[in-house]
C-alpha cells in the first residue's frame, strides 16, 4: 500500500517538483476526455489530482472509473497548474498533483446526500449518515476547535496547579433541578444508579479531601427536553478551588475563557470581564443573561401609564403590573402587519397577552416629535412627550410595550428585544460581549409549590452580610453566585458554597427539605462537612455552548460528535431501543406497555 507523506490539504506551492503520496476520499471527479480531474479531500483539506493518458495511460483508465467517496491514495509529482487555473480560495490552489501511481483502497456506495450540499438536507438524514456527514470540512473544523479548546483548557487549569480528577458516572442523584437518568443496579437488585447531572457534590467533597484545585472536563446527563442550546448529555467544564472567594474564582476562570478566545479566534477579551447585578440585568434587559452586542435597554413606563387613558394599561397597573418596552430604531421598516400580526404573535408565544406600540414622527409643523399608532390618542401631549424623553427616542423610533405581570413583561420582551437586534443587524457578527452577573437572589419564590425554591442549587453559600435575613426576610438574600454570559447566552455558572452545617440545615429548611430528605438525599455530604470542609468555591462552563460560540453555530448538535434529536435519539444508532428479555430479567425489570399514552392495567 502506499504511505501517505503529506495530508491532501497541506501539499504547497513549496512542495512543486517533490514526489508525494496522498490519501483521501474522492470529493469530485471530472472527465475532460484526456484529462481525468480528482478533487482530493482528508481532515485537512482537498487537493486536486490529475490523471494524464499521455503519460500514464493504464492509471487514467482507472481513474476513469472512480466515483465519489471511494478511498484511494494516489502518489505523483506536485506541479503549478496551468496559468489561469488557479483557485485563489483554496489553500492547495496553486498546485496539482500530476498522478503516476493510483490505489483504490475502498468502494462507498452513493451517499445518501451530497456532502457539499448538506447544509440544506434535512438534518435527520445527517443525523443517521453522521460518518458522512462528519466528513464535511464545517464539521471537521468544529471537531478540531472544541479537541483544541479541551487541550487548552487541560494545559491553563493544570500550569495554574489543578488536578483532572475523575468522579463516577454511576453515582446518586445530584440536586441541579432536572430530572436524572437512572440506571438499574444488577447487584443491588431494585436499587438504582442515578447518572451525574453535575459533579457537585463530588467536587465538594474533594475540596473537603485536601486537593485543593479540581477540574475535569466531564459528561453530565439531564433528562430534560433537547434545545437549541441543550442536550440531555453535555459537557461541561468543571472547577472547583479552597480557600477563595468569588473574585478568586471569576479572576482564574475568566483566564481561561480570555485564553480559548484567544487561540481560536485571536480574539482579546477585554479583562476583567465587566460584571452587572442580577437586578441590573432584569430591569435593563428582562433577563438573566442578557445580550449586550446592542443597547436597545427595557424601560419601565409604569408611572406614565398610571395616569392615561388607555384601559389596558391603567388597569395592568391597577392590579399591580407594570407597563415595559423598548424602542427600537428603523421603524419605517415595519408595517401595521408586521407589528400587530408577526410581532404580537411573538410575544404571544413568550406570555403576553398583548403588544402596544408607537412610531415617532415630527408632528405636521416639523417642530417636535409625537407618538403614532392606534393607542397615541390616549395619552396627552404631555405624557407623549414624557414617553419619548424616557426612551431616548428619535424620527424614526418604534417603541413597543407590554402591559403585564413583571414576570411576563420581562419574559415576553427580552426575546423580542433579541430577535429586533438581531434582524436590524444592530451588531457585527464577530462581536462578542461577555459579562459576570452576579447579586443573584438565593432563593425564589415557588408560588405553585408555596416555598423557595434555589436560584443555583441549595449549596450555593449566602452573602454573609444577608445571612440573618434566612430568619426573617429569604426572598431578599444575596447570594455568592456568578453566571458567566457572552451575546445572551450562559457559557457558565458557579457560587461559594455553604460550608457550615448550621446555614446548609437553614437553607434545606427554608427549600422544604425536611432533615429526613436532607439525610436521605445528601446525608454522606452533610457528613463530610462536619469533618474540616473548608470555604471554598467553583463553576463550570458549557463546553458545547462554548464550542457553538467559538464556531458561530446556534445549533448545539453542531458541536457534538453524536449528538441525541429534540425527541432525545440517537439516529446513528437507533438509541433508545429495545432490550433482550434476558437483560431485563438479570436486572428484575419489567415494562409496562403503554398504549395511546395511558398505562395497561398489569397482569
Ligand atoms: P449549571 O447547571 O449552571 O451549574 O451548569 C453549568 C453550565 O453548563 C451548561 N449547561 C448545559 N449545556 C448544554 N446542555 C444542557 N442541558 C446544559 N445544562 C447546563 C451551561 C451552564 O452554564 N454544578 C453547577 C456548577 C457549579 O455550581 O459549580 C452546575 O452544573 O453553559
Ligand atoms: P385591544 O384593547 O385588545 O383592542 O388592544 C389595543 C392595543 O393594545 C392592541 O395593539 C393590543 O395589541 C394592545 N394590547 C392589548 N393588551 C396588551 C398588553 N397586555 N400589553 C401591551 N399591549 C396590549
Amino acid at each position: 500500500m502506499l504511505k501517505r507523506t503529506h495530508y491532501c490539504g497541506l501539499v504547497r506551492p513549496e512542495h512543486v517538483d517533490t514526489e508525494v503520496v496522498v490519501t483521501g476520499w474522492v470529493r469530485s471527479y471530472r472527465d475532460h476526455g484526456n484529462l481525468v480531474f480528482i478533487d482530493l479531500r482528508d481532515r485537512e483539506g482537498m487537493v486536486q489530482l490529475v490523471f494524464d493518458p499521455q503519460t500514464r495511460q493504464d492509471i487514467h483508465g482507472i481513474a476513469r472509473n472512480l466515483r465519489c467517496e471511494w478511498v484511494i491514495a494516489a502518489s505523483g509529482k506536485v506541479r503549478k497548474r496551468t496559468p489561469g487555473m488557479e483557485n485563489p480560495k483554496l489553500a492547495t490552489g496553486a498546485i496539482e498533483i500530476a498522478v503516476d501511481h493510483l490505489e483504490i483502497l475502498n468502494q462507498a456506495k452513493t451517499p445518501p446526500f451530497e456532502i457539499d450540499n448538506a447544509e440544506s438536507v434535512n438534518e435527520e438524514l445527517r443525523l443517521s449518515s453522521r460518518y458522512i456527514d462528519l466528513r464535511r470540512p464545517e464539521m471537521q473544523h468544529r471537531v478540531r476547535t472544541r479537541h483544541r479548546i479541551a487541550k487548552l483548557v487541560r494545559d491553563y487549569f493544570d500550569v495554574n496547579g489543578f488536578y483532572e480528577i475523575e468522579t463516577p458516572m454511576l453515582g446518586k442523584s445530584t440536586p441541579e433541578g432536572a430530572r436524572d437518568f437512572l440506571v438499574p443496579s444488577r447487584l443491588q437488585s431494585g436499587c438504582f444508579y442515578a447518572l451525574p447531572q453535575s459533579p457537585q457534590l463530588f467536587k465538594q467533597i474533594l475540596m473537603v479531601s485536601g486537593m485543593d484545585r479540581y477540574f475535569q472536563i466531564v459528561r453530565c446527563f439531564r433528562d430534560e427536553d433537547p434545545r437549541a442550546d441543550r442536550q440531555a448529555e453535555f459537557t461541561q467544564i468543571d472547577v472547583e478551588m479552597s480557600f477563595v472567594d468569588s473574585d478568586d474564582v471569576i479572576t482564574v476562570n475568566e483566564g481561561v475563557i480570555a485564553a480559548a478566545w484567544k487561540a481560536v479566534l485571536g480574539v482579546d477579551v477585554q479583562l476583567p470581564i465587566r460584571r452587572m447585578t442580577y437586578r441590573e440585568a432584569v430591569n435593563d434587559y428582562g433577563i438573566d443573561r442578557p445580550d449586550l452586542r446592542f443597547d436597545m435597554k427595557l424601560k419601565d413606563l409604569t408611572d406614565i401609564a398610571k395616569e392615561c387613558s388607555f384601559k389596558v394599561f391603567a388597569a395592568t397597573v391597577e392590579k399591580g403590573g407594570v407597563v415595559k418596552g423598548f424602542c427600537a430604531p428603523q421603524a419605517n421598516r415595519f408595517s401595521r402587519s408586521d407589528i400587530e400580526k408577526t410581532l404580537t404573535d411573538f410575544v404571544a408565544g413568550h406570555g403576553a397577552k398583548g403588544l402596544a406600540w408607537f412610531k415617532v414622527a415630527k408632528n405636521d409643523a416639523g417642530d417636535r416629535l409625537e407618538l403614532k399608532s392606534n393607542i397615541a390618542k390616549f395619552f396627552t401631549e404631555t405624557q407623549q412627550a414624557q414617553i419619548i424623553e424616557r426612551f431616548g427616542a428619535a424620527d424614526d423610533s418604534l417603541i413597543l410595550m407590554v402591559a403585564d405581570k413583571e414576570t411576563v413583561a420581562n419574559k415576553s420582551l427580552a426575546p423580542l428585544r433579541v430577535k429586533l437586534g438581531a434582524d436590524l443587524g444592530l451588531y457585527e457578527d464577530n462581536r462578542f460581549e461577555f459579562v459576570w452577573v452576579v447579586d443573584f437572589p438565593l432563593f425564589e419564590w415557588n408560588e405553585d409549590e408555596r416555598r423557595y425554591d434555589s436560584l443555583h442549587h441549595p449549596f450555593t453559600a449566602p452573602v454573609a452580610e444577608d445571612l440573618p435575613k434566612l430568619e426573617t426576610d429569604p426572598a431578599h438574600i444575596r447570594s455568592q453566585a456568578y453566571d458567566l454570559v457572552v451575546n445572551g447566552s450562559e457559557i457558565g455558572g458557579g457560587s461559594i458554597r455553604i460550608h457550615n452545617p448550621e446555614v446548609q440545615a437553614k437553607v434545606f429548611d427554608l427549600l422544604n427539605i425536611s432533615r429526613q430528605q436532607a439525610q436521605q438525599r445528601f446525608g454522606f455530604f452533610l457528613k463530610a462537612l462536619e469533618y474540616g470542609a473548608p470555604p471554598h468555591g467553583g463553576i463550570a462552563f458549557g463546553l458545547d455552548r462554548m464550542v457553538m460560540l467559538l464556531t458561530g453555530t446556534d445549533n448545539i448538535r453542531d458541536v457534538i460528535a453524536f449528538p441525541k434529536t429534540q425527541r432525545g435519539q440517537c439516529l446513528l444508532t437507533e438509541a433508545p431501543s429495545d432490550v433482550d428479555q434476558a437483560q431485563l430479567d438479570e436486572l428484575n425489570l419489567r415494562v409496562q406497555t403503554h398504549s395511546h399514552g395511558a398505562p395497561e392495567t398489569p397482569q
